[in-house]
């Protein structure tokens, strides 16, 4: 039996969660309730297992509510993106900021069927590093965030390793790379995304469809699958707390790669032809953002067991599966 409570379902990342958990269950036990919690939800679920919740995060009845004893872990996802939390500073601080120190603070309350505290897992983001990146990141590098999305986010891994201090859970944040390939079209296509050109690459080139990327072909960026992004959220729930860093945060690893790597990759899998559907309109923010990216080290990420797709083949299978 186990009941576990994921934040942001409705989103691309939260919603290949749901069905890994409703298909697998979070560490060899089958999940016997999942109480999901978005501002809304498109359809009903079919599963008798879920629980949706639609309103805010940070409505504390609502987190109440999906955080109902006992409760083995959550995965709190929910979060407004860097671009629109830079427009709104008062909504990205009550969602991104307070409702994840009241999110925390609500676990004061809730244990496991056998009393123990429940296992928290954050997504945090890159966009801790901010733009002022050094010539290789590992994980001593000091965050810097530069937009207030990765400040709070920054400030979110704190009070998770806090509230795992106090007892209120076994937290463990990780920070997520660009997630690809979010779905190009519906709700959560993510479509006035500045990143968005890292995923339409993949669905429009395997269509046929013509694409313009706003960086240039040698542009870097780092990469992981969302498949792969979902097994690690699953390991950071399931591995021995025992064995996490005081910090609790880890960075993801990730695929290092050219856009023109990830084309040429592209058109070895559906055909030389596509070739010519990219076109290239470089803006010089959105490739200082997203494509300006130096090597990153994560071995004690990797030692914890947490894995990017290994190759860009695995990468291309991964981010497309359905
Ligand atoms: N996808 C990426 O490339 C990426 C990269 C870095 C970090 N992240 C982080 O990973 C997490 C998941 O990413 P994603 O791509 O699925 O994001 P997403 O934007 O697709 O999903 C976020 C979800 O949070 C929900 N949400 C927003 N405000 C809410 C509120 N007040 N109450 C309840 N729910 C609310 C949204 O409705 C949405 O369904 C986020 O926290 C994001 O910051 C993602």
């Amino acid at each position: 039996m186990s009941h576990v409570v994921v934040t942001g379902s409705e989103g691309f990342v939260g919603q290949a969660l749901v069905q890994r958990l409703l298909a697998d269950g979070l560490g060899g036990r089958p999940v016997t309730r999942l109480s999901l919690l978005d501002i809304r939800f498109a359809a009903p679920h079919a599963d008798a297992r879920v629980v949706q919740l639609a309103g805010s995060i940070a409505d504390p009845d609502l987190r109440g509510r999906a955080c109902m004893h006992p409760v083995d872990a959550v995965f709190h996802l929910a979060s407004i993106p860097g671009g629109a939390a830079e427009k709104n500073y008062e909504l990205g601080r009550d969602i991104n900021l307070q409702a994840t120190l009241g999110l925390l603070e609500d676990l004061r309350e809730v244990r496991t069927a056998a009393g123990a505290a429940p296992r928290f897992v954050f997504a945090s983001t890159i966009a801790v590093y901010g733009e002022h990146l050094p010539p290789e990141v590992n994980e001593a590098t000091l965050p810097n965030p530069g937009l207030t999305y990765g400040a709070h986010k920054l400030a979110g891994e704190y009070l998770v390793a806090d509230a795992t201090r106090k007892g209120w859970c076994y937290g463990c944040s990780l920070r997520l790379p660009g997630v690809v390939a979010r779905p190009v079209t519906g709700e959560n296509s993510g479509a006035g995304m500045m990143s968005a050109f890292m995923s339409q690459l993949f669905w429009r080139l395997a269509a046929g469809e013509p694409i313009m990327v706003p960086v240039t072909p040698n542009g870097v960026a780092w990469w992981i699958s969302v498949g792969a992004c979902v097994d690690n959220l699953l390991h950071a729930a399931t591995v021995d707390p025992a064995r996490l860093n005081p910090r609790r945060s880890y960075q993801m690893p990730v695929l290092r790669l050219t856009v023109s790597e990830l084309v040429d990759a592209l058109c070895a899998r559906h055909g030389e032809d596509r070739r010519a559907l990219v076109t290239y309109a470089p803006d010089a923010f959105i490739q200082k953002l997203f494509a300006s990216y130096p090597p990153l080290h994560t071995p004690e990420a990797e030692a914890l067991g947490l894995r990017h797709d290994g190759d860009i083949a695995t990468l291309i299978d991964r981010a497309t599966a359905v």
